[in-house]
C-alpha cells in the first residue's frame, strides 16, 4: 500500500510539472472573498472603476494604500493605464465586492522594479525591488462607462394620476442620493 502510494506520487510528480504552480511565476491569482448578493454588472474592458486598495508585498509588508493617500483610486480597465496585473484582476468585479489579487512580477514592475527619486537623480531608492510579486486587496466602490445612459425605475405610482411632469413644470420633491456602493451623499 505504501509502495503504491509512493509510486503514485512519483508518477504524479513526473507527469504534471504544474502540480504545484507557484502564483509568483504564473498569472494573477484572484480570491473573491466577499461577493455582494446583488451584482447588476461586472467590470470589463472600457469601464471606469473607483476602488480602495491596500497593496503589500508577498511577505505582508505594506507597499501602498489608497486610504493613506486619502482618496479612492479611479482607473480605466483594459487600456493599459493600470498595473497589468491589477488591470487583469479587476475584470469581472462587482460593486461592493472585495477581492485579493496576487500579481507575479512580470505583470507588476518586472525585473526593473520601481524607484522614486527625491530632488535629484542622485537621491533615488527602490519602492518596489526587482522581481517582486505584489498583493492587492481591493474594494470596488463604483463602476461606470462612457456609453452609460440615465436609468429610471418607477417604484410606485398613485392610482389617480391625472397629470405627469412635463418640460418647464415646477416640481417639489424629496430625494435620497446615494453612490453606487450605497453610501448616502445627500438627502432632503
Ligand atoms: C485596508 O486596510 C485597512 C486597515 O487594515 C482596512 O480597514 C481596509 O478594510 C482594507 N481595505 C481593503 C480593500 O482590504
Ligand atoms: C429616503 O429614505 C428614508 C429613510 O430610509 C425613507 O423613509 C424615505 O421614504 C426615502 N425617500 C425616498 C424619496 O425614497
Amino acid at each position: 500500500m505504501l509502495f503504491l502510494c509512493v509510486a503514485f506520487c512519483f508518477l504524479a510528480a513526473w507527469f504534471s510539472v504544474d502540480c504545484n504552480p507557484s502564483p509568483v511565476l504564473g498569472d494573477v491569482v484572484v480570491d473573491r472573498y466577499e461577493i455582494p448578493k446583488d451584482c447588476a454588472r461586472e467590470a470589463k474592458t472600457g469601464d471606469y472603476v473607483r476602488y480602495h486598495y491596500n497593496a503589500t508585498f508577498i511577505d505582508g509588508k505594506t507597499l501602498d494604500s489608497s486610504y493613506e493617500k486619502g482618496a479612492a483610486k479611479v482607473g480605466l480597465i483594459g487600456e493599459g493605464r493600470l498595473i497589468a496585473g491589477v488591470d487583469k484582476g479587476l475584470q469581472g468585479m462587482c460593486v461592493n465586492e472585495r477581492r485579493k489579487i496576487t500579481i507575479p512580477p512580470h505583470l507588476a514592475y518586472g525585473s526593473n522594479g520601481a524607484g522614486r527619486c527625491f530632488w535629484s537623480l542622485l537621491d533615488c531608492w527602490d519602492v518596489v525591488p526587482p522581481d517582486a510579486a505584489l498583493v492587492f486587496n481591493i474594494h470596488l466602490l463604483d463602476l461606470w462607462n462612457k456609453a452609460d445612459l440615465v436609468v429610471t425605475k418607477t417604484i410606485s405610482t398613485p392610482k389617480d394620476c391625472k397629470r405627469s411632469v412635463m418640460r418647464t413644470d415646477f416640481v417639489r420633491y424629496h430625494f435620497n442620493g446615494t453612490l453606487l456602493d450605497g453610501t448616502s451623499f445627500d438627502s432632503r
